[in-house]
């Protein structure tokens, strides 16, 4: 591959937990290439949001090396746009001035903010929204919002950290198109964290397994079913019985115990 624009290598974290080291993540190596979608799988704790963090430059305290652009990270920077679970929109700004906050480290005239902001609100199809707020909108539009605001500056790299997990079923689907439609107008490489076996199989070109405690790299499979991906389709099936198999055959994993009806309440019954 050509040079990656992203590139982990020997990635370590630990954090001082009450005078105890916790490893978050060990020796974590990966190289993504220009334009490319990667998915990072794996339960809670395994250490997914600790690497976008490292990566958008919000921490700094880590082993090895982490470049972009051959660039080594040592903070905050344009390039790299994030969307975080929970939107953190503010609640006292319009649509249009929650998206202008990606842009207050740019060297733009008032004009050409209002521009490229106006340019973004239409891409992610929020154009009567523009002087709304935040708590005139569902959770869907307000992560549209969140995902414009990633966007506007203009970034190289998209990092989104779970993005539509809050969000109802059909609600989640119709983001992950409208995901896939924003990628194939702006070209524009993306890291996804989260721990849907099925979004990561129909979204990404390639996913990363992790594995938890400490946190490290397990599988990394190409998914090379073309769009649009069938959910029901069989080569989608067989990757997700694939996936599910390598995240949950981890020593440490323990299968949900399932609810028995004898161990509920007598008033649980009833109702
Ligand atoms: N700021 C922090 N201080 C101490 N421990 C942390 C901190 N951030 C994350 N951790 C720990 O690091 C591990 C990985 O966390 P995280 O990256 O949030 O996992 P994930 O996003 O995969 O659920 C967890 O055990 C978590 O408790
Ligand atoms: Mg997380």
């Amino acid at each position: 591959m050509n040079a990656p624009i992203v590139s982990f290598n020997h990635v370590g974290k630990t954090f001082d937990v009450d005078g105890f080291t916790l490893e978050a993540i060990r020796e974590f190596n990966l190289d993504i290439a220009e334009g490319e979608f990667v998915a990072i799988v794996g339960s809670s704790g395994c250490g997914k949001s600790t690497l976008l963090r490292l990566l958008v430059g919000l921490d700094t305290q880590f082993r090895g090396q982490i470049s972009v652009d051959g660039k080594a990270v040592t903070g905050i920077g344009g390039e790299r746009g994030i969307v975080f679970q929970e939107h953190r929109l503010f609640p006292w700004l319009s649509v249009a001035d929650n998206i202008g906050l990606g842009l207050v480290n740019e060297p733009l005239s008032a004009a050409q903010k209002h521009r490229r902001i106006h340019d973004f609100i239409e891409l992610v199809g929020l154009g009567d929204f523009a002087r709304a707020y935040p708590h005139q909108l569902s959770g869907g539009m307000a992560q549209r919002v969140a995902i414009a605001r990633g966007l506007v500056a203009s970034p190289r790299i998209l990092l989104l950290d779970e993005p539509f997990g809050a969000l109802d079923a059909l609600t989640h689907q119709q983001m992950q198109d409208e995901l896939l439609a924003i990628r194939a107008r702006a070209k524009i490489t993306t890291v996804l964290v989260t721990h849907d076996v099925e979004e990561a199989i129909f979204l990404a070109d390639r996913v990363v397994v992790m594995e938890p405690r400490p946190g490290r790299i397990k599988q990394v499979v190409d998914i090379a079913l073309p769009h649009p991906r069938q959910r029901s389709s069989f080569d989608f099936h067989q990757l997700r019985e694939e996936l599910l198999h390598e995240l949950t055959s981890d020593d440490h994993y323990q299968p949900p115990v399932p609810v028995q009806v004898r161990d509920l309440p007598l008033s649980f019954i009833a109702y």
